[in-house]
């Protein structure tokens, strides 16, 4: 991994207006490194790039000869008719350049319902290794996308889709389900941090493992009538993220150290002492 990547992570994408949660790169990141232990390769896509926060951290997982096909409606926001985001091509080159480059950069300006599995397997001049799907957020469009990606992944290809179990955007896992019934060559292996993970059966094992790898507790569930990994990710409290800190490791040792270990355990039993108070 290229020093682009590791700034991209640390820092960069704070930078970078989207939907993505941490705990989704990290399991982004590892299901990709495992890929490239198994020898997987192929181009990425995302389906609903907005400023482009997933795509760059995809972009910078892929290799210097696999392309990275970005699609959205960009200047096209009239036909974006969920109001699911609001690609914008300037802020997202403007991001890309700035986080990456744009050497292996497809541009896909325009519906996702025009696009097909062959139409994107052109694009990316072969099957792809990982594609996002977050584009328009009705079901019709969500199913047609998980189509789209579908039938454009490579054997031991990923899809992630957004928000299928968000409650604001009900529709998404509406078209997920509708999809199923045509039962294609997937299975969801993962669910977690608003994304839900998919590939083919001959790799759901090795992806459920690497997924729930990353993940504080992973709860052995159900979704589509398959066997899925609940991941959850427990954040550390103010009190862990201090304590880890450089700075506190620095300062604890020191004369000012002592006192303010002492004030921050006599705080915290006066605290709890007026938690009780209340419960009362
Ligand atoms: C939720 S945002 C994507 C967020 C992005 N994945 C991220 O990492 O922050 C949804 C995007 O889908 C685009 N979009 C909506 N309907 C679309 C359609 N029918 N075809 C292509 N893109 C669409 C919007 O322009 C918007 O940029």
């Amino acid at each position: 991994m290229d020093s682009r990547f590791e700034n991209y992570i640390r820092r960069g994408r704070f930078y970078v207006d989207g939907w993505l949660r941490s705990e989704a790169v990290q399991t982004i990141v590892a299901l990709a490194r495992r890929q490239r232990s198994l020898g997987v390769a192929g181009g990425v896509a995302e389906i609903g790039v907005h400023h482009g926060k997933l795509f760059i951290l995809l972009y910078l997982l892929g290799l210097p000869s696999e392309k990275a096909v970005a699609i959205d409606l960009f200047e096209d926001q009239h036909l974006n008719i969920d109001n699911s985001g609001n690609g914008d091509l300037a802020k997202f080159r403007r991001n890309l350049e700035r986080h990456a480059d744009s050497a292996r950069l497809v541009l896909h300006q325009g519906s996702s319902m025009d696009l097909s599995g062959a139409v994107l397997t052109r694009l990316a001049d072969g099957p792809l290794r990982f594609i996002s799907v977050d584009g328009g957020h009705t079901a019709e469009i969500a199913a047609h996308d998980l189509a789209t990606a579908e039938a454009a992944i490579a054997e031991g290809g990923i899809i992630v889709v957004d928000d299928v179990f968000n409650e604001q955007w009900p529709s998404v896992g509406d078209g997920v389900r509708h999809y199923f019934d045509r039962r294609p060559n997937l299975v969801p292996f993962a669910v977690g941090a608003n994304k839900t993970y998919f590939c083919r059966p001959s790799h759901r094992d090795i992806y459920h493992d690497a997924a729930a790898a990353t993940a504080s507790t992973a709860t052995a569930t159900e979704f589509l009538g398959q066997p899925v990994a609940f991941l959850q990710f427990l954040r550390p409290g103010l009190k862990d993220r201090v304590a880890k800190s450089p700075a506190w490791q620095r300062l604890r040792a020191t004369p000012i150290g002592l006192p303010l270990r002492w004030a921050w355990n006599t705080g915290r039993t006066l605290r709890r002492g007026l938690t009780r108070n209340e419960d009362f």
